[in-house]
């Protein structure tokens, strides 16, 4: 039993990672999207898997493969992503919110193939849903949350601030001013903030490192 703590100091909990973009339909034929890879959720799944944890990975549009048996919803949108989160989120000890989310989405989804015309097209977008900021409120005792921050300016109090509102233990900051740091990049450069806004800053490492701290970093707050 000592053995199995040591080498899977997960077993027995259960972990739910988002990755990946959404996409937010236009018309049959057309997104709003980003260029998220899902690198960064795949590889936290597979590193939470192997410290003995049960993973469901719930992932938007991503060609990314799991290296390790994890449990997989594939989503589309933010509501789709929304919907998946919300239905295990009670069931699960840890979870990691990895993926880009879009913040907008059209206002109304054309049933045809909008054509051509003449002039400019004005599309009216609306907020999506923050999944974070949901699951942040309902949030148990029990229950670690990390979350993401993606800041190009001023991203240490950006980052912070995303802590607190939605009421997180642990934020990683991808500052995308570093090099070696970014969505399609196989590298990472992250800092990760604990809730008493004590700092942790990392090198430039690959994702699949990247994700060992980060999952270090959850072990030593659970
Ligand atoms: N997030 C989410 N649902 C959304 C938007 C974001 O769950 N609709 C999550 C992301 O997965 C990430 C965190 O919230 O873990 C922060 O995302 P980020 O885009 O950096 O922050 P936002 O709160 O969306 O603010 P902004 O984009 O304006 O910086
Ligand atoms: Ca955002």
């Amino acid at each position: 039993e000592e053995a199995i703590q040591k080498s899977m100091p997960l077993f027995g909990k259960k972990a739910m990672v988002t990755a990946g973009p959404t996409y937010e339909a236009i018309d049959p034929v057309r997104f709003i999207g980003n260029h998220s890879s899902g690198k960064m959720g795949y590889a936290i799944a597979d590193e939470l898997t192997r410290l003995g944890a049960e993973v469901t990975l719930i992932s938007g549009p991503s060609t990314q493969k799991s290296n390790f048996p994890v449990h997989r919803i594939d989503v589309v949108s933010a509501q789709d992503m929304f919907n998946a989160c919300t239905s295990i989120f009670d069931q699960v000890d840890i979870t990691v919110m990895c993926a880009a989310v879009a913040d907008y989405r059209p206002k109304t989804v054309s049933a045809q193939k909008i054509k051509k015309q003449e002039n400019n097209l004005t599309l009216e977008l609306e907020k999506t849903v923050d999944i974070l900021s949901a699951l942040g409120k309902i949030k148990k005792e029990h229950q670690t949350l990390v979350g993401f921050a993606l800041e190009t300016n001023d991203e240490e109090n950006y980052a912070k601030g995303k802590l607190e509102k939605k009421n997180l233990d642990l934020i990683v900051l991808n500052s995308l001013n570093d090099k070696g740091a970014g969505f399609k990049s196989d590298t990472n450069k992250i800092t990760i903030f604990n809730k008493a806004f004590e700092r942790t800053v990392f090198e430039v490492k690959s994702k699949t490192e990247v994700a060992k701290d980060i999952c270090e970093a959850i072990l030593k707050i659970i």
